[in-house]
């Protein structure tokens, strides 16, 4: 285990989801403000080669797993090219190449992306009504997502899930059902989860759905629905259930409710090249100046150390933050808490 990646909870980081971009083709209510969010100008964001630089650098202290998110990772040119040099990783020990998207304009990339070697692959998708769809993404296009899904399960891809965000009073009924009978026949994984408070995303606690009342609307409808199995990866971020005889399961992400944060694996890259250690919280350190202007010459870490740093250093400036990072939910001890904390928009983090 790298010492860079440990944190004082004995925690290793072995998961990256590095963010692409702050734009997305959607506006959907709980990510993002409806008037967008300020976008950093293009040469503040991450370039091709140093998103490859950062990924070879943590494969090779132990990240075995990387998940590419947004904003809408698809909106990015450059998106076969980085799964390809991930692809590259793997005799590293890269064992999954991931991608979080909203399926807009995913199924004319997929199968370059597939062939690309991208094989875990989670849609986010909240609504099987496409009226809801257009209110809850400020959008439409339910039949394009749809069309990436069926492209998707064509393809064979070696993982497929489908992230549902339950909001009070506007999917946490009839939707949870329709995407729970989805599953009947499609091998699919339907996750339900937990609505967290970012950024202009207008959270109250009202609007949170518990873990625990979703289970009983589910079960109303379904009795034949049980939990299953052990976790089948002990840094999940989803307990596991199904209903007997249906061919795909559902899986819950009680982020607010029953928090996963004791075997947390997941360090994060934003798309403007900011480590962040927690989902939430705004503890960030800037490994793009890093790598491109290295340090000041005061800086007490490295005194001296003038130039773009080289990969020790970027691994101590890891190493640090990492090292910093709170037990739970960066410190905070409750949803209000979180609520009134400061961190970015969701759609500047990726999830
Ligand atoms: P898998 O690789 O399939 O396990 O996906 P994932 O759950 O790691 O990632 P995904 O992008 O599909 O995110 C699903 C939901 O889980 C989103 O709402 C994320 O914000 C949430 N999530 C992912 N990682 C964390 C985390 O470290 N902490 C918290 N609180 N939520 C997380
Ligand atoms: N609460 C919970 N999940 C969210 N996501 C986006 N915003 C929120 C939020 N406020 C989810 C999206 C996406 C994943 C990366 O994060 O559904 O699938
Ligand atoms: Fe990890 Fe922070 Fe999420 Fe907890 S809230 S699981 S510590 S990223």
């Amino acid at each position: 285990p790298s010492p860079f990646l440990t944190d004082r909870h004995h925690r290793q980081h072995s998961y990256l989801r590095i963010s692409l971009t702050e734009r997305c083709n959607l506006r959907c209510l709980y990510c993002m403000p409806e008037e967008g969010v300020e976008l950093n100008p293009k040469a503040n964001l991450l370039t091709t080669h140093e998103v490859q630089r950062l990924a070879k650098l943590f494969v090779e202290e132990g990240v075995n797993k990387i998940r590419l998110t947004g904003g809408e990772p698809t909106v990015r040119r450059d998106l076969v090219d980085i799964v390809s040099s991930l692809n590259e990783l793997r005799p590293k020990g890269l064992r999954q190449i991931g991608l979080t998207s909203n399926g807009i304009s995913l199924k004319r990339r997929l199968d370059q992306l597939i062939d690309a070697g991208l094989s875990h692959l989670n849609l986010s998708l909240d609504t099987l009504d496409p009226f809801k769809f257009e209110f809850m993404t400020r959008r439409r296009g339910l039949d394009a997502v749809m069309q990436s899904l069926d492209r998707a399960l064509e393809l064979g891809i070696e993982s497929l899930k489908i992230n549902v965000v339950v909001i009070k009073g506007l999917n946490d009924t009839k939707d949870v059902c329709d995407f729970v009978e989805l599953t009947r026949k499609m091998p699919v994984t339907v996750r339900f989860i937990e609505y967290m408070p970012f950024d202009g995303n207008k959270w109250q606690v009202k609007k949170l759905v518990p873990y625990q009342e979703l289970l009983k609307t589910i079960m109303a409808e379904y009795p034949d629905f049980k939990r299953f199995g052990q976790k089948d990866d002990p840094n999940d971020t989803s307990k596991h259930w199904k209903v007997d005889g249906f061919e795909g399961s559902v899986g819950f992400i009680t982020s607010m409710t029953d928090n996963f944060c004791g075997t947390c694996n997941r360090l994060r890259v934003t798309a403007d090249g900011n480590l962040k250690v927690c989902l939430f919280g705004n503890a960030e350190v800037s490994l793009r100046d890093a790598m491109r202007q290295g340090f000041l010459p005061d800086t007490p870490m490295f005194p001296g150390s003038k130039g773009p740093a080289t990969d020790e250093e970027l691994l101590q400036i890891i190493g640090a933050a990492v090292g910093r990072k709170h037990a739970k939910h960066a410190g905070m001890k409750d949803p209000s808490e979180l609520a009134r904390s400061i961190n970015r928009p969701m759609i500047t983090i990726g999830g």
